[in-house]
């Protein structure tokens, strides 16, 4: 839980900004009929071509630079020949580095013309992260985070995966603090300037239980339910959040080297 320089938190902000637009380019691709492989090629070549390295790739063995996850599948879904179709709901979970620092964000997207009832779901999984984040600022508590992520998705009728959590993040993907999506407010390490924490909750629309498939890697929902997955990396800063992918919001911070 090392708190990043000013100059540390630039490199954070290009490594995100990085992960983010190359989502976007994802997002759009992630159409009918599209192999989730040449999805995992377009993210490695947009981030290649911008300078920066894949961060999951060989990470703990991990075989690819994105993990797509769809429908009942929650996260770390390996891409391969399965082709998208209408309907289907897929988290797109991105990480590269630059200079050292890493970057980690991922979105949920519906392929084609897809339900109400995953629409809803994905819209409450994104409000459930915008409500963890608008905690993270400076005397709060890493479980001031989760609890306000678990209120969010079960005010909507959702439930929140215990067994993967969100994580403090700099020149390492994982580092320290563990940020669960759930628990009790004012508990956990204090919130200070400079932390950096990327914030990921997974949202099923049934109960919260996972387990993983024989791959070693995909977690799926026990009762086979639809997930969603919204991931955003955030430092704290004394003025209060900075989503390290877009501008930094406050009063220009340029004088301080
Ligand atoms: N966003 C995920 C995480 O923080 C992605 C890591 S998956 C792996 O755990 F491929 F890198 F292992
Ligand atoms: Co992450």
């Amino acid at each position: 839980m090392i708190s990043k320089s000013w100059g540390e938190l630039q490199k954070m902000h290009r490594a995100c900004r990085i992960v983010v637009q190359t989502l976007e380019s994802l997002a759009r691709a992630a159409v009918p009929g599209v192999a989730t492989r040449e999805l995992d090629r377009i993210a490695r070549e947009q981030i290649v071509k911008a300078g920066a390295k894949p961060a999951f790739l060989g990470y703990r063995g991990y075989p690819a630079t994105l993990c797509i996850s769809v429908n009942e599948e929650v996260v770390h879904g390996i891409p391969g020949d399965r082709r998208l179709k209408d309907g289907d709901v897929v988290g797109l979970d991105l990480g590269c580095v630059v200079d050292g620092f890493y970057g980690d964000a991922a979105r949920t997207v519906g392929v084609g013309r897809v339900s109400d009832a995953a629409r809803r779901l994905m819209k409450i999984t994104e409000d459930s992260l915008r409500a963890g984040i608008d905690r993270c600022r400076p005397g709060n508590r890493v479980g001031d985070i989760g609890h306000a992520v678990q209120a969010v998705a079960e005010a909507g009728g959702f439930s929140v995966v215990r067994e993967f959590v969100g994580h403090g993040i700099g020149t390492s993907l994982h580092e320290d603090p563990q940020v669960p999506n759930y628990g009790p407010p004012g508990r956990r390490e204090r919130l200070v300037p400079g932390m950096c924490l990327a914030i990921e909750p997974m949202v099923n629309a049934g109960g919260p239980e996972v387990r993983v498939l024989d791959d070693g890697w995909t977690a799926v929902t026990t009762d086979g339910s639809l997930s969603a997955h919204f991931e955003l990396s955030v430092a704290i800063m004394a003025e209060g959040p900075w989503i390290l992918s877009e501008p930094y919001p406050y009063a220009a911070k340029e004088a301080q080297a």
